[in-house]
């Protein structure tokens, strides 16, 4: 496993619209570790594969940050928002855009339909932060950045804490 660099804003592999997986190779497997290894070393809960320069439809997440939350590493290949309810305003970031945050507004209830590591087609319920991620994730796949969603002004935030 590696640890891969973060693509930041401003690097245009952010702003395409990905491709869909038709074949989980043994490659696109390791790039899925690589994700997991960079996304926690970076303290980060979700990490797509445009932000380390791969234009293709998948991200891996792990929401479970609760003190007593057991780990929970997910990954979403094609992902398709099917279903969605609710509203939820709260804070967001990116390690795409390391040393700030913004509020933005999102659905609170969602169905995700995916592929999981297996290639099988799944679907999932999720509601509050896995939720949110599971959104901010998706819209990484299609070009879009939680800034362009944000209500009001980008907050300056130290990357240290
Ligand atoms: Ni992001």
């Amino acid at each position: 496993m590696a640890i891969r660099e973060i693509r930041v804003d401003g690097d245009p592999c952010l702003r395409k619209e990905c491709k869909p997986v038709t074949e989980l190779t043994d490659r696109l497997k390791e790039t899925i570790d690589d994700m997991f290894e960079t996304m926690y070393d970076a303290s980060g809960v979700g990490l797509a594969a445009p932000q380390i320069g791969i234009l293709k439809q998948f991200f891996v997440a792990d929401c479970n940050v609760e003190e007593d939350d057991e780990p929970m590493p997910m990954v979403f290949i094609n992902p398709e928002i099917v279903f969605a309810e609710g509203e939820q305003t709260g804070t967001e970031g990116c390690l795409s855009l390391p040393g700030y945050q913004g509020v933005v507004t999102r659905a609170e209830h969602i169905r995700v339909r995916f592929f999981d590591i297996n290639m099988e087609e799944q679907e999932m319920e999720a509601h509050g932060f896995w939720a949110r991620c599971i959104q901010h994730e998706t819209d990484h796949l299609h070009g879009i950045l939680y800034k362009d969603k944000v209500e009001g002004e980008l907050e300056e935030v130290d990357p240290e804490e």
